[in-house]
């Protein structure tokens, strides 16, 4: 197959970790008899420097225009100050907004070799193994007004959803779960929110629609202890926007690291884009020794999802499976009787893997 992958590195290890998933799939298509063509496209806050917006129109066309996005991160204290408008982070909520992206997957599964480096003990996250559904594009990273009010005395932001968002976002997660262990844990606030109370009221109207699924619902302060109480209950997770950060940051420690989580940000038609559920990591930007497992992983994520490349994308990651099992590691694990390699070393053993 030829398939156009359009590249976003973006912002501090941004670069890094996707010249390193470049290599693995450019690896993978000669193993595959595949053709991909790859584009590099600004974003964020290397977007501002260079053409004043986080966003650029040729930004938008090309993503419209490619068979797949790959995103690396956005951000940086250099931005920090910045108006609003002008924040990294403003391309990348405009980038998953423009494409309607509001599907976000986030799967949460130990590594056998890292359950020692994770600060939870070994016995507790052994068995966790799920998959968090976010949504992407509403909720209070979207509503207006969003804004300083009463001469600069007070602020607003807006918390608002459409039935439309909640219902397909949760039809999402029904079916995800049908495709894994049938269970699903609903996350809300609903003894305090409105907008909580509504999303309840969608997945008790929608629970009907799947019968074979099991439904649980879960306010986000409890939810958020089990998950390192009890991560082994959860399948999947649903929930929206903002919780869905939060919660999947939090997850991200079952794992040992937040630089193993990938994530796919899916349309109902049209292309996804996939990047690393971390952020850009400015402190240790451009010395080589970034993580870029998670990016690898929404590598894989891709290929499942938009190209539906089933055996490529676990060749990837039985790939990383083994580089992990042999105990190479970046410098962000703590991996006993490990050995600690560069951004570079790691993504030569797992293309030697594939
Ligand atoms: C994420 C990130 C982003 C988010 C930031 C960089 C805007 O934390 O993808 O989880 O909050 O969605
Ligand atoms: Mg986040």
């Amino acid at each position: 197959m030829s398939k156009h992958i359009v590249l976003l590195p973006g912002d501090g290890i941004g670069p890094e970790i996707i010249d390193a998933t470049q290599k693995v799939l450019i690896h993978l298509s000669n193993n595959f008899n595949h053709t991909f063509t790859f584009e590099k496209q600004a974003i964020g806050g290397s977007a501002i420097d260079l053409y004043g917006t986080p966003l650029p129109d040729q930004t938008v066309t090309a993503c419209k225009a490619a068979d797949a996005v790959l995103l690396g991160a956005v951000g940086g204290p250099k931005w920090d100050q910045n108006p609003s408008n002008l924040r990294p982070e403003k391309g990348l909520l405009g980038i998953r907004k423009t494409l309607d992206l509001y599907a976000n997957l986030r799967p949460v599964k130990g590594f056998h070799a890292l359950l020692s480096a994770s600060p939870l003990k070994e016995e507790i996250i052994k068995d966790s193994d799920l998959l968090i559904v976010r949504e992407l594009t509403s909720g209070l990273y979207f509503g207006t007004p969003s804004e300083r009010i009463e001469n600069g005395n007070a602020v607003i932001d807006t918390l608002y959803y459409q039935r439309y968002e909640m219902e397909r976002i949760i039809d999402k997660a029904f079916q995800s779960a049908q495709i894994r262990r049938k269970k699903l844990t609903s996350v809300d606030k609903a003894n305090v929110l409105e907008s909580s109370k509504f999303w309840r009221e969608i997945v008790e109207e929608k629970k009907l629609d799947y019968p074979d699924v099991e439904v649980h619902h879960e306010l986000v302060d409890a939810a958020a202890m089990k998950l390192i109480t009890n991560p082994g209950d959860f399948d999947v997770i649903v929930t929206e926007n903002m919780f869905g950060d939060i919660l999947s940051d939090e997850a991200s420690v079952l794992t040992g690291s937040l630089g193993m989580l990938p994530s796919a940000s899916l349309a109902e038609n049209g292309v996804g884009l996939y990047e690393p559920a971390h952020g850009s990591a400015p402190d240790i930007a451009g010395k080589g020794i970034a993580n870029p497992i998670a990016t690898i992983l929404s590598g894989a994520m891709l290929l499942r999802y938009s190209f539906g490349m089933e055996s490529e994308a676990e060749a990837i990651e039985q790939a990383v499976d083994k580089t992990i099992a042999l105990g190479y590691h970046t410098a962000d694990l703590n991996i006993n009787n490990g050995k600690c390699v560069t951004t570079n070393e790691l993504t030569e053993m797992i293309i030697k893997h594939i």
